[in-house]
Order: C-alpha cells, then structure tokens, then sequence
C-alpha cells in the first residue's frame, strides 16, 4: 500500500469511528454521563504537552500545566462543600475511583489499625481500593433505597468499639442513587464514644449536585466528612474521565513528602498528572458560576420528574430516590440493555444526565413498556 492510499485509510478508520460514538453517545440510558458540553475553543491546548505533576498548590520546576486553575476548581469546590476556610487541599484526578482511594490512603495514614465500613451498594471500585490499601474492612447491609441500614452499622460498630473507624459513605449509590446521611453516622459514632473516626464521602455521582438539593442530603465538610470525592465526566461532563478530590488540608500535610526532582510535594497519587481534565471541568465551572450549575441541577430534575412521571402514567414499576437523577426499576432484557447502554445490577436504571433528551426517555421508556407487555 502506498503512502497516500495508508493515510487515506487510517482517516477513513477514524470518520467511520467517530461516527459509530456519536450514534452511541445518543443512547446513553444507563450511565452517568453528561452529552452536552462542548470545549471546541479549548482544541489549541491539545498541541501542548500539559502536565499538572506535583501538588496543585506548590511551585515546581515543571511548568506546562494548569495548576493554577486545578486549584480554582479545588476551590470551588472547597466553598461548594463548606469547608473551613484555610484549612482544605485538593487536585484534579482521573476519576472518582482515584479520589475515593486517595480518602481511603488519607485514612489508612492517619488510623492505620482502622476498620473500614461500607454499604453493600457501595461501587465495586471500592473493595479494590480497600485491597490495594491492604485495609480491614465490613460490609454493612443497605435498605432497599440503597442508603446504609443504619441499625446494621450500629451494631456492627458496638462490636469493635475498640477500633479506629473509617466510615465510606455514599452520596449516591450507583445503581439506586442512594443516600448515606454522614449526620446519623456521627450521631451513632458519638452514641458508642467512638472518637477515632474518619469520614469519606463518595460523591462521585451526586457531589457536584448534592448540595442543591431540597432536602439536602447531609455528606459536607460542616456536618462532618473528612474528604469527599466527585467524577467530573458525570454531571459536570468532560470527554476524559476526570473528577476532583477535596480533602482536610491538616491531614494531608500528615503524607506529603518533598521530591527533588519536580522541586515540589508529592502529595497526590500518580506523578504526572493530566492538565487537560482541571482546565475542562474549570470552563464548564466558570461558564455556569454556582447559580448555573444549581439550574442544570434543577433543569436535570425536572426531566428526571417528567421520566417518572411517564413510566407512572405507563403502569410500570419505578423507583426514585428524593430529588434523584436516577430512576430504577425490575430488570430489563439484555436487548433493552444493549440498546440504550441500561446498567444492570439486581435492577436496572436510567439515569437523566444532561443532554438526555425527551425523545430518548420516551423511546427507552416504550421499549421497557414493550417487554412488559411482550412478559
Ligand atoms: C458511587 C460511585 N462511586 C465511584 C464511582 C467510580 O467513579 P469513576 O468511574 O469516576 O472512577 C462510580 C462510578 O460510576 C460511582 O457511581
């Protein structure tokens, strides 16, 4: 093959490749991702060789990167969770898996005896971290809601009283979008006098969102966590996974270590670090303020209302957390499934992200009508 006909192919590959994902992405039912962003005017960065290593908020002798807007996002974030002023840190990870172990290591170093506890709705990522981390650790039941079962949790911390405990709550389950209320918790911590705590909270799927919520579940810095985790490339929308790690600023200096080589802290989990992703998730921040991202929380609601509304009207069966952007339901078949991407685990669900249309919800919402009929 000559020259012109090889890079005549390997464009026409990748035509027919991003055609086939722009298909795909308009039927995107079951995970949560946002479709709709657009960070055309960003193109140029890409010829640059961007990377964020080190920590966000020291200086280092790597200077291609985006630190500075890494930590205005840190910061957004910080006040958006009412943390204390002066005393949080944070960075731009590559998703909420990394941010949810980066709480966990921050744990394990501060009560490396420590038990932790999680649900059993917790998100499958999170026994890996806990083996990586080489933690002890109990599930704790859930209710059918996929919040913790609190009497569970109780009486299972009334037997190891003794021990440090390390609490990973969920502000959002993956499948159900259940809520852990880190309150109640601290409420049964303090009832057993256990004063060796830590708190992680998993917002991977509603931390950017939570706080605009009516009634607003309790996971924030003042009602008592210790980090909290969010994925950027599920409500905020990002074409790279991304997400954002906030954390007490005085238990991070507990684990930094000075690197000669980068002339800064090794503070964050890998070393090179993307500068794309913070530079993303810091325009989409910037072009909505706080007051727009609460309507894209309100606008996402409002169509989560109307698709339950729909499968109400339709006779099916439906679950709904308050305020939530997920809906689930009995399991569908594997070519609803497959169709309109629809994650399954004990149930199904279809999650309203924005960008999610009326149209799609209605075609979802015929084809599981379909099926019960067909049953
Ligand atoms: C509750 C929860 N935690 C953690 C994760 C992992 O996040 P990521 O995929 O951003 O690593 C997910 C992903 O769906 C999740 O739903």
């Amino acid at each position: 093959m000559n020259e012109k006909n090889h890079l005549d192919e390997i464009d026409s590959r990748v035509q027919s490749l991003y055609t086939r994902l722009t298909e795909l992405s308009k039927r995107m039912g079951g995970y949560p991702v946002s479709t709709d962003f657009n960070y055309e005017c960003l193109y140029n960065f890409l010829s640059l060789p961007l990377n964020n290593i080190g920590d966000p908020f020291e200086d280092g002798t790597y200077q291609v990167g985006t630190h500075e807007l890494e930590k205005e996002v840190v910061e957004f974030f910080a006040k958006l969770f009412m943390a204390e002023e002066n005393n949080y840190w944070g960075y731009v990870t590559n998703g909420g898996t990394e941010g949810n172990l980066y709480g966990l290591y921050l744990a394990r170093e501060l009560y490396p005896k420590g038990i932790v506890y999680f649900s059993e709705d917790t998100h499958y990522s999170v026994s890996k971290n806990i083996n990586f981390l080489n933690m002890r650790h109990i599930m704790i039941k859930s209710q059918h809601s996929g919040e913790i079962d609190y009497e569970d949790l109780h009486e299972t911390l009334k037997i190891h009283r003794d021990v440090p405990a390390i609490i990973f709550a969920n502000i959002g389950t993956t499948m159900k979008e259940g809520k852990d209320d880190i309150i109640k918790i601290q409420h049964i911590l303090r009832e057993l006098r256990i004063n060796d705590k830590y708190i992680h909270a998993d917002g991977a799927l509603c931390g950017s969102f939570a706080m605009f919520m009516q009634p607003r579940p309790h996971f924030n810095f003042a009602d008592g966590a210790d980090s909290i985790a969010i994925s950027g490339h599920k409500f905020i929308g990002s074409p790279i996974p991304c997400g954002v790690i906030t954390a007490k600023r005085n238990l991070v200096q507990r684990i930094a270590r000075s690197i000669g080589y980068i002339g800064t802290l090794d503070t964050t989990i890998t070393g090179s670090r993307n500068g794309f992703t913070p530079l993303l998730i810091w325009y989409t921040l910037q072009k909505l303020g706080m007051e727009g991202l609460k309507q894209r929380y309100i606008d996402a609601c409002k169509l989560a209302d109307y698709a339950e509304q729909q499968m109400k009207n339709k006779d099916l069966i439906v679950w709904r957390n308050p305020g939530a952007l997920t809906l689930f339901f009995p399991e569908v078949p594997d070519w609803i499934k497959n169709k309109w991407q629809i994650a399954t685990q004990g149930v199904s669900h279809l999650i309203v992200m924005p960008g999610l249309t009326k149209q799609t919800i209605d075609a979802v919402i015929e084809d599981i009508q379909k099926q019960s009929l067909d049953a």
